[in-house]
């Protein structure tokens, strides 16, 4: 491994900036709502929800659940209340996405009286993952740094390392392309190239 590779802590927080920005636009897009462009709307919305689906619940996740926290929980185990309110989001994190995705479908398909659900939905989701994020990048990400011995650290570099978010300098696999094309150009500033 070259030595210009990022450490996997800075590899979560570049991920967790890549989440922030989305559902951060998530919340913008909310607010502004589909005007007159519905189709374009319920596009991007859709895409983005289903790129945290996809990246964020499906890799980040488990390398944190699986390989971070175990190691965290060794070296300092005085933070396991901390690790095992986090665990518990990884857990409820899929479904809730999942959720949410359902919640729009329905808003989409069946009109404006399901569009306050989605919405309350959508913003209470929003709140619970950038605190789940705030978390670990406050509480567990330095004792990390201080307690874990040099092995664990490699370990970790390596794993993180293999499976890069495409949104925060990760490979962009060919069958993704489109999909991060299409958060890029129509989601709204900063994150995308969209109109504000
Ligand atoms: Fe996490
Ligand atoms: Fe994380």
């Amino acid at each position: 491994m070259s030595q210009h590779q990022p450490s996997a802590f800075q590899i979560i927080r570049d991920e967790h900036s890549a989440v922030s920005a989305v559902l951060r636009s998530l919340l913008r897009m909310l607010e502004r709502g589909p005007a007159d462009e519905p189709m374009r709307y319920f596009d991007v919305m859709r895409a983005m929800l289903f790129y945290i689906d996809e990246f964020p619940e499906q890799r980040h996740h488990p390398n944190e659940s699986n390989l971070l926290f175990p190691k965290i929980a060794r070296a300092a185990p005085e933070l396991m209340p901390v690790i095992r309110r986090l665990e518990n989001d990884h857990l409820e994190g899929e479904q809730r996405v999942r959720g949410l995705q359902h919640l729009l479908l329905a808003w989409e398909l069946l009109g404006e009286t399901r569009r306050e659900a989605f919405v309350t939905a959508a913003q209470e989701y929003v709140r619970f993952y950038l605190d789940h994020m705030r978390s670990e990048e406050v509480q567990l990400l330095p004792a990390a740094e201080r307690h874990l011995s040099d092995s664990d650290k490699a370990e970790l570099d390596a794993a993180f390392r293999k499976q890069r978010d495409p949104l925060a300098g990760g490979e962009r696999e060919p069958g993704f392309e489109r999909l991060f094309t299409r958060i890029v150009m129509k989601t709204p500033a900063p994150l995308g190239l969209g109109e504000e």
